[in-house]
């Protein structure tokens, strides 16, 4: 795909955001990174170009039939300059299935990764250094091809745009809360929901605007059938610790196979807590709330690193959870997987690809 990556540097760089006033993908970078994709040629032309609106044919599939796929994935500043990033290979893997799910051509995961690791090299002064920034990269691939007929494309192009980001939440690291959705669904199995394209996120806004409309930041799905058991949250996976033992929604085909959750799941193992993967219904969280069980409810994201729950709304059924104050464990993880990220603590688990040193003086 990448073997040769053509560079082309603007000349009138923007004006970069202040650090401290960060919102999340509000701001792109200088340049950004494009392949094309031909069907019996495969991937090539790959480039580095200036950041700018692209032009596609008002008939492209993307715009008709939906097919696109997106990943999600930041580049932290450590205190001693470096660059560092969070396990983009698991991306790149994940790109590859929902590409699959969409009837879309894989890439090839080593020469994705090295064309970000070129495009960091350009854009390597974008990387904020204020703690809780980071550079928010957003991969995507989108069906080209001019056709009005329901088929996979034959012409594609992958992108990749830089985006430095403050946190997800207005809240920041502080409680969230959550409105759990009985009236519409995000996936069901044997659909997409597992990958990560737009459908799945251009469905959820309904629900996400009635929930923002009565003061909640997100709404939590139940399953598509019996709208019974937990699934995620809008923009991340979702934790419980019910009566010390912590629990996550088992992966079933719906829900989406989050990294930061994975890397949860690892790091607790790695603590010796395991985390049980299983079904959860809302009647068990409730009742574990009425005992006064239910310790803790964090979600997890790229986007939304680790954010802790302080309030689920279920059917007017308000529960506090932990008086919403972020709870112990909560708060280790975020500061664990955040000082990985940041070179703070050892990378024990092998997590960090570091941007190599003789890219970061260039
Ligand atoms: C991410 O966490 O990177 C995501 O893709 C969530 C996003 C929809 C903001």
């Amino acid at each position: 795909m990448t073997s040769k990556i053509t560079i082309n540097l603007t000349d009138s760089r923007k004006v970069k955001p202040k650090e401290e006033s960060l919102a999340f993908g509000r701001h792109f970078t200088d340049h950004m990174f494009i392949t094309d994709y031909v069907k019996g040629i495969g991937w090539q032309n790959s480039r580095i170009v200036p950041y700018a609106p692209i032009t596609l044919d008002p008939a492209a599939i993307v715009f008709h039939y939906g097919q696109t796929v997106f990943e999600g994935l930041k580049a932290y500043r450590a205190k001693d300059n470096s660059i560092r990033l969070f396990r983009p290979e698991e991306n790149f893997k994940r790109l590859n299935r929902s590409l699959d799910r969409l009837c879309m051509p894989q890439i090839d995961e080593i020469d994705a990764l090295e064309s970000l690791l070129e495009l960091l090299k350009v854009e390597q002064d974008w990387v904020p250094t204020l703690e809780g920034t980071s550079l928010y990269i957003r991969p995507f691939v989108i069906a080209t091809e001019a056709f009005l007929g329901v088929a996979p494309a034959t012409t594609y192009q992958f992108y990749i745009i830089l985006s430095p980001v403050g946190s997800y939440y207005e809240e920041g690291i502080h409680p969230i809360k959550i409105l759990v959705e009985n009236e519409f669904v995000r996936a069901v199995k044997g659909g997409t929901g597992s990958a990560k394209t737009a459908g799945n996120y251009a469905s959820a806004l309904k629900a996400q605007e009635t929930a923002s409309a009565q003061g909640y930041s997100q709404v939590m799905w139940l399953d598509g059938i019996e709208r019974k058991y937990i699934e995620e949250v809008g923009s991340m996976n979702i934790f419980f610790k019910i009566d010390g033992e912590v629990i996550t929604p088992e992966i079933n085909g719906s829900i989406l196979e989050g990294i930061t959750r994975k890397s949860i799941i690892e790091l607790l193992a790695h603590w010796g807590t395991p985390v049980t993967e299983r079904k959860v219904s809302m009647e068990e969280l409730a009742l574990a709330h009425a005992s006064g069980k239910l310790e803790e409810v964090f979600g997890t994201g790229t986007a939304a690193v680790i954010s802790p729950v302080g309030e689920l709304n279920w059917n007017g059924t308000i529960m506090n959870v932990n008086e919403g104050i972020t709870g112990e464990l909560s708060k280790k993880l975020y500061d664990t997987l955040t000082k990985i990220q940041l070179g703070d603590e050892t990378d024990s688990l092998n997590w960090v690809t570091e941007l190599s040193s003789s890219y970061v003086n260039m």
